[in-house]
């Protein structure tokens, strides 16, 4: 097959995790006989410096001309403590997210059996959680009316839902939880918020088209307190798009490494694969940063867009040897072992990827 992938590297380690993702998917392309073409676009702080606009218009039409889009980060400190400035490399996610259509965020949370001891929580807690976050992407109070009052010694966000939205992203975590160990939970503030009203009532309509699937509705404080306490007891979770920032930053220290973590955002024609972790500026151009958790979005991709699950398969096992024979970057070598360094690692997969039998 031939696929139009968008690259958008981003920011501070976006270009280095990237390059190692991209050499992965070449591999894997190379061994399953498909072939990728890959264009590139700029996003974020390196798009506003050279061409004044976080989301150029240009990057928009590479997106939209994709089968799907490789993200790597964006952010960068020099747009961080100026409240005053008008643009930010932020806004380019944002927008990105909201003309893509990119409604459903799906994060996954699972432990490596080798990291387990990276993690700071007990290992009898987190050992075989396997959970899934689904969060609410292009609406809330990301996108809701806000404003300043009062010679701006006020200020507003609004937090806003239609039911359509809400069922969108709730049909997708039933239809996850059917595939799977069929819990869903749905996380809301029913007892405060009247948006939480209608996601609690939404999901509750639609219970009885998923007999097979047991729902629980529980607020989100409560649910940031269990989910480090009893992760197992979770399977898909569904919620809105604050919540949904917040618990899933959360979940990353089950995993022991945000180095790790994969995501996907869901849209109605395309999709986007990206780390969960940020731009990490500090770690910028040393060739240090992990670029697992890029290379793990793009198994995401190969299986969500394209259908592939061997593909997917192939670099998950592969990132897996990685991890059991050591050859890590340093956030996951400890004191003792060697660290290698971003392109190493890459190295290291591409060479296990183009040598397997398949
Ligand atoms: C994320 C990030 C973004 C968000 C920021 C960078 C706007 O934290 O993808 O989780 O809040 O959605
Ligand atoms: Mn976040």
């Amino acid at each position: 097959m031939i696929f139009n992938i968008a690259v958008l590297p981003g920011d501070g380690i976006g270009p280095e995790v990237i390059e190692q993702s991209v050499r992965v998917c070449d591999a894997v392309a190379k061994i399953f006989n498909h072939k990728i073409n890959w264009n590139y676009g700029l996003v974020g702080a390196s798009a506003i410096e050279k061409k004044g606009d976080p989301y150029p218009k240009e990057t928009h039409r590479i997106c939209e001309d994709s089968d799907a889009i490789l993200f790597g980060a964006i952010g960068d400190p020099k747009f961080d403590n100026d409240p005053s400035l008008k643009i930010r490399p932020e806004q380019g996610l944002l927008e990105m997210r909201k003309k893509l259509g990119l409604y459903a965020n799906v994060r996954p949370t699972f432990t490596f059996p080798s990291l387990i001891n990276k993690s700071p929580l007990k290992k009898e807690i987190i050992k075989g959680t396997d959970l899934i976050f689904l969060r609410e992407l292009t609406g809330g109070i990301y996108f809701g009316k806000r404003g300043r009052l009062d010679n701006g010694n006020t200020a507003y966000d609004t937090c806003i839902y239609s039911r359509e939205e809400i069922v969108r992203l709730v049909k997708m975590g039933f239809e996850l939880a059917e595939k799977r160990s069929k819990k869903l939970c749905c996380v809301d503030k029913a007892n405060v918020l009247e948006s939480s009203r209608l996601w609690r009532e939404t999901v509750q309509s639609m219970e009885k088209d998923y007999p097979k699937v047991l729902v629980s509705y529980e607020f989100v404080d409560a649910v940031a307190m269990r989910l480090i306490q009893w992760p197992k007891n979770y399977d898909v979770l569904v919620t809105e798009n604050l919540f949904g920032d917040i618990l899933t930053d959360e979940a990353s220290v089950i995993t022991g490494s945000m180095g790790l973590m994969p995501s996907a955002s869901i849209g109605n024609k395309n999709s986007l694969y990206e780390p969960i972790h940020g731009s990490f500026p500090q770690a910028a151009k040393k060739n240090i940063a992990n670029p697992l958790a890029t290379i793990l979005s793009a198994a995401m991709m190969f299986e969500m867009s394209f259908g592939l699950k061997n593909e997917s398969e192939i670099i998950k096992i592969t990132v897996d040897k990685s991890l059991k024979n050591e050859i890590v970057t340093e956030d996951l070598s400890g004191e003792k072992g060697r660290k290698f360094s971003t392109s190493e690692v890459g190295d290291f997969l591409v060479k296990e990827i183009l040598s397997s039998k398949i």
